[in-house]
């Protein structure tokens, strides 16, 4: 399935036609997700799909439908979590679904299976265009968010984040062969506001990272270094590297 052919085309869809999702596609969607790609494959992973009506929402953003995404406790479960759900905002887009992430939607009962509820994407048919051309897409230039040379952060760049922040940074490691993902730090208010949500951002963009790695043959593997080993970076904090 080429998913990484929509990561150009794709966009937030916040207006939806009155059309059921009917429940093939919804079975379709939920296969999907039990077999999507995770950087941190011994947390479970629960993904439900609720219809609008079992949704508490807070601030901007509705859909008929939302995937919510319920995790284990674990180090990288936000990123990880980010990291599936990109996956699935952009299957729904292979499937003619508009989607959009929901910071401020909740399910009724906040755990499922023993795991805690993370982050929801809301979806549904789109009304009006699905597609965006790409020289549409709003992102800082890769000066801003990389160091060095790699052909896989372009599809980073262009990842959906919350609000557009786009608080990453990418560094290609002068072998060729690894990129270091930084979160780009804030003011405490700030820190205490979006720092949750920049980790998810990460996560997906991950995701970009992931299957540019895949499409160009380079190789893609997970980890988080520690100590003197770590990547540093002033005004940022270290992630992971790929
Ligand atoms: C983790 C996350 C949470 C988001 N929460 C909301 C939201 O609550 N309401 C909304 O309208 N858009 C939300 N968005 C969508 C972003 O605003 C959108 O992805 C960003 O502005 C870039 O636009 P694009 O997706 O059309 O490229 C969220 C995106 C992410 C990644």
């Amino acid at each position: 399935m080429d998913l990484l052919g929509h990561i150009t085309t794709r966009q937030s869809i916040r207006k939806y036609d009155d059309k059921d999702v009917d429940d093939l596609l919804r079975k379709h969607i939920l296969e999907f997700a039990a077999q999507t790609e995770r950087l941190r494959p011994e947390l479970g992973i629960t993904v439900e799909i609720a219809d609008a009506g079992r949704m508490r929402t807070m601030g901007g953003g509705r859909a008929p439908y939302a995937l919510s995404l319920f995790s284990d406790e674990g180090s990288c479960r936000l990123v990880n979590a980010g990291f599936i759900g990109q996956q699935l905002d952009l299957y729904l887009a292979s499937r003619g679904l508009g989607a959009c992430w929901l910071a401020g939607a909740k399910p009724t009962g906040a755990e499922r299976d023993g795991h805690d509820f993370v982050i929801a994407l809301g979806f549904g048919w789109p009304r009006g265009k699905l597609q965006r051309a790409p020289e549409a897409i709003r992102r800082k230039p890769l000066a801003a968010i990389s160091a060095g040379s790699d052909p896989r952060i372009e599809y980073a760049r262009l990842a959906p984040s919350a609000r557009n922040m786009q608080n990453w940074f990418f560094e290609a490691a002068p072998s060729g062969d690894a990129i270091h993902v930084f979160r780009r730090q804030m003011g405490a208010v700030m820190e205490r506001l979006w720092a949750r949500l920049n980790y998810i951002d990460c996560g997906i963009a991950m995701c970009h990272l992931w299957l540019a790695s895949r499409a160009l043959d380079l190789p893609f593997r997970f980890r988080v270094l520690f100590g003197p080993a770590a990547p540093a970076r002033e005004g940022y904090e270290y992630i992971c590297t790929v």
